[in-house]
């Protein structure tokens, strides 16, 4: 009799069932899906080691893989070590890719499946939060499990990939744009292809033709809802997504400032000529924290609600953690989730959810 048990040999079969669990985290789906394995090597003493190629060189997401193929192929009976490599796709590989990923569908047509609802956050006025708003909600509704995308659509401010802190650059596989990855929040935003803080001046065309890019060139994949930041303003951008995308939906920012209200009841008017339509209006920095001082008086909301006739869908109240943790690139579930500012967009993020089949009728409470 021998004085060890012989070690059994993995499976083979067991290994690519495994890799079956291994989600790209950028295309979110399964490794072996998307023809990543290239090569699965099993030895006599249980030593595993895989190869998956990767759609570019030095992926910034390698430890992602690293994790997910240890954990589920180390899980395989009889595997003792997993070894894992990578290469890179040819040109013929990555070109099967994207039109598996296309499904079908034509070069130029919007990647946006025609379940995913579009959610475009406007105002008037400048600085009154839309992007705070926007980056916040995304997060929100990714929590309540919806799969979520954010379009940076403010060519000319761009705030959204500093606010939630998403800095890796979009692959371009081919044809084919992948948007960086936070968590399960997918991003696009015109500042990833910018240097620096360079100003850009850009005429309507341009800017239509960079969002229709922003629309069809993106693997968005299959997103619930995508969030859109705009510029302040009744200009080109909220035209030209008027026309990209007939069925988005708007959310009217203010502060309870008349000036603003006034400014926003422009932007819910010029959603509306646009094809757009208005679900509801958001009050932003309402109170003071703490001491529920009404810093830019009150009203606003209440008011733009009624002029648009919509419903009034929260307040959010002035809350220094809510730019704190926009400066620090987290939203402020990550950073404060008790806060006055958090409970607030959850609130409103269900709200929002809620409405998704147009059921909202009637003004809902919101806290304040
Ligand atoms: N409720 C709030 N409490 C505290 N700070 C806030 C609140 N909302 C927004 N801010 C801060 O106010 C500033 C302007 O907000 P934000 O950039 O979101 O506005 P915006 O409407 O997107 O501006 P722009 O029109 O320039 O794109 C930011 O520094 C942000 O962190
Ligand atoms: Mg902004």
């Amino acid at each position: 009799m021998l004085g060890y048990a012989r070690h059994m040999r993995p499976d083979r079969d067991a290994i690519l069932k495994a890799l079956e669990q291994v989600i790209d985290p950028e295309l979110k789906r399964p490794v072996t899906e998307l023809d990543m394995v290239r090569d699965v090597l099993v030895g006599e003493d249980g030593r595993v080691s895989v190869t998956i190629a990767l759609t570019v060189v030095g992926c910034p997401l390698r430890s992602a893989f690293e994790e997910q193929v240890t954990r589920f192929v180390g899980a395989v009976e009889g595997v003792t070590a997993v070894r894992l490599g990578f290469d890179v796709m040819s040109p013929e590989e990555k070109a099967a890719l994207v039109s598996r990923l296309r499904g079908g569908r034509e070069e130029k047509a919007i990647s946006l499946s025609p379940t995913t609802r579009v959610v475009v956050v406007a105002s008037g006025k400048g600085g009154v939060g839309k992007s705070t708003l926007t980056a916040n909600l995304a997060f929100a509704l990714s929590e309540l499990g919806e799969r979520v995308g954010v379009l940076d659509g403010d060519v000319y401010g761009h705030s959204i990939p500093h606010m939630l802190g998403i800095h890796q650059k979009p692959i371009a596989v081919d044809q084919m744009i992948v948007p960086p990855v936070r968590g399960d929040l997918k991003l696009m935003s015109i500042g990833f292809f910018l240097d620096d803080n360079a100003p850009i001046m850009w005429r309507g065309p341009m800017l239509h033709k960079a969002l229709e890019q922003f629309l069809s060139d993106v693997h968005w994949g299959e997103l619930d809802t995508l969030v859109v930041d705009m510029p302040p303003g009744t200009g080109d951008v909220p035209m030209s997504l008027g026309q990209l995308l007939p069925r988005a939906e708007a959310l009217v920012v203010t502060t309870p400032q008349p000036a603003a209200q006034q400014v926003a009841v422009r932007a819910a008017q010029m959603a509306v000529k646009t094809g757009m339509r208005v679900i509801g209006a958001v009050e932003n920095m309402s109170y003071l924290v703490g001491t529920g001082q009404e810093i830019f008086g009150a009203g606003g909301g209440q008011r733009l609600a009624q002029e648009i006739g919509v419903p009034l869908l929260g307040k959010i109240p002035l809350d220094p953690v809510l730019r704190e943790s926009a400066d620090e690139g987290l939203s402020v579930f990550e950073s404060a989730p008790d806060s006055e500012s958090a409970r607030a967009l959850a609130a409103l993020a269900e709200v929002v959810a809620a409405s998704r089949a147009g059921t909202i009728r009637k003004p809902l409470a919101v806290l304040g």
